[in-house]
C-alpha cells in the first residue's frame, strides 16, 4: 500500500512539473538536452535565477533597443481552469527593481513549443541587469514559477 502511494506520488510529480528554457539570449548555465521534454537545466524553481550564478556570457544592449527573446515550454502543465503565463522581466542582478516587459499567455501548447516576444529595453541607467523569464503555472499540482535568466549590460 505504502509503495503504491509513493509510486502514484512520483508519477504525479513527473507529469506535473512544467519546465522552462530560455534559448535567446541563452540562459545561465547550460541548455543540455533541451530538445527533450523534462530537461534538468530547464527545471529551475528558485527566484530570481534558479540558483544559477552569473554567467561570463553577458550581452550588451542599448537602452530602447528592441530584442527578440525566445523561450521554450520544455514541459507542459497547462491547467484549463487556471491557465498560466510566460513573463519577460528586467531586474537588478539580485532580482530587485523588477520591471515586466511583456507577457504571453499559456494556451495549452504542447511541450517543446517555442515562444518569441519582441521586448524593448527600457531607458534604465547603465549597468548590469538580468533579463528574467518566468513560467507562472497557476497550477496547484506544479511548482508555481519556473525561472531563467540571461545576463545583460545596458550601455
Ligand atoms: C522597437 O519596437 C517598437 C514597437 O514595436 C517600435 O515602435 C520602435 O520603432 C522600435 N525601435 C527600434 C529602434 O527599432
Ligand atoms: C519582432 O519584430 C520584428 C521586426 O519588427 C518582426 O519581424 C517580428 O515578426 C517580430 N517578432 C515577434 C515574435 O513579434
Amino acid at each position: 500500500m505504502f509503495t503504491l502511494k509513493v509510486a502514484v506520488f512520483v508519477a504525479i510529480v513527473a507529469v506535473c512539473s512544467a519546465h522552462l528554457c530560455m534559448l535567446s539570449p541563452a540562459q545561465r548555465g547550460s541548455l543540455m538536452g533541451f530538445n527533450k521534454a523534462g530537461a534538468n537545466d530547464c527545471f529551475l524553481v528558485k527566484s530570481p535565477c534558479g540558483g544559477r550564478p552569473k554567467s561570463d556570457n553577458v550581452i550588451t544592449l542599448r537602452s530602447m533597443q528592441n530584442l527578440t527573446v525566445v523561450i521554450q515550454k520544455n514541459l507542459d502543465h497547462w491547467a484549463k481552469a487556471t491557465p498560466g503565463q510566460f513573463k519577460f522581466n528586467i531586474a537588478q542582478p539580485d532580482g530587485s527593481g523588477i520591471q515586466t516587459l511583456g507577457m504571453i499567455p499559456d494556451m495549452g501548447e504542447p511541450s517543446l513549443t517555442l515562444y518569441a516576444l519582441n521586448v524593448t529595453i527600457p531607458s534604465s541607467s547603465a549597468g548590469n541587469y538580468i533579463l528574467q523569464t518566468e513560467y507562472v503555472t497557476k497550477n496547484a499540482q506544479a511548482p508555481p514559477v519556473f525561472y531563467q535568466c540571461a545576463d545583460i549590460m545596458i550601455m
